[in-house]
């Protein structure tokens, strides 16, 4: 069984799937936290919904982003998860937030990485012409998209496809993706070697 904090800003879906999953059963795991910087995050109102103690810490409310953190860390450090699962989390985390949770934060990122980092990543794959592109489960280190590859699915890119038609495709294959990062990360050993994640 692990601990998972769920950090989210918005829609709230990959949350949904990996409460699902937990539901149905097939991640031995337990959402111990629920925390959003946005007040009005569908993600919120979902996690409250389905009977989660969210909270929300509204970044406008701190001067800056190190006062925003600690609070976040507060509540991290009361829930005592063992990995922070980034569901749409849109800040930027600081170095220090990094190292207090070293190779136990994790992202998912709407296309194959290392291409496409950082915003629109849908739209940069379309006006890229990629005829594959896909979403990634990752640790989360000081670079922008950029830790250790957990799980990785492939998505074609079709002609007609638009930026949102391609992002509703990859999406579908995120919330398996999500489930299967936690699956493996709970269910087995493993070592991370250089950039490498090696499942045992
Ligand atoms: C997803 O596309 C994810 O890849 C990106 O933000 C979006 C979050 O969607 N990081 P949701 O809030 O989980 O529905």
């Amino acid at each position: 069984m692990i601990r998972l904090a769920i950090l989210l800003s918005g829609r709230g879906s990959n949350f949904a799937a990996i409460h699902d999953a937990i539901a149905a059963r097939a991640l031995d795991a337990e959402i111990v936290a629920v925390i959003s910087n946005k007040p009005d995050a569908p993600g919120i109102a979902r996690a409250l919904e389905l009977g989660y103690q969210a909270d929300v810490v509204n970044h406008r409310a701190f001067s800056n982003r190190e006062a925003h953190e600690a609070e976040v860390l507060r509540l991290l450090a009361e829930a005592n998860p063992d990995f922070v699962v980034l569901a749409g989390y849109m800040r930027l985390l600081s170095a220090s937030f990094i190292e207090a949770y070293r190779n136990r934060i994790l992202n998912i990122h709407p296309s194959l990485l290392p291409a496409f980092p950082g915003v629109d990543a849908q739209a940069q794959a379309i006006a890229h012409g990629v005829k594959v592109s896909g979403c990634t489960v990752h640790f989360v280190d000081e670079g922008l998209d950029a830790g250790p590859i957990i799980v990785q699915r492939a998505v074609p890119v079709l002609d007609a496809d638009d930026a949102h038609a391609l992002a509703a495709r990859i999406l579908e294959q995120e919330h398996g993706a999500y489930v299967e990062a936690l699956q493996k990360l709970s269910g087995r050993r493993y070592r991370i070697d250089g950039r490498r994640v090696v499942f045992q």
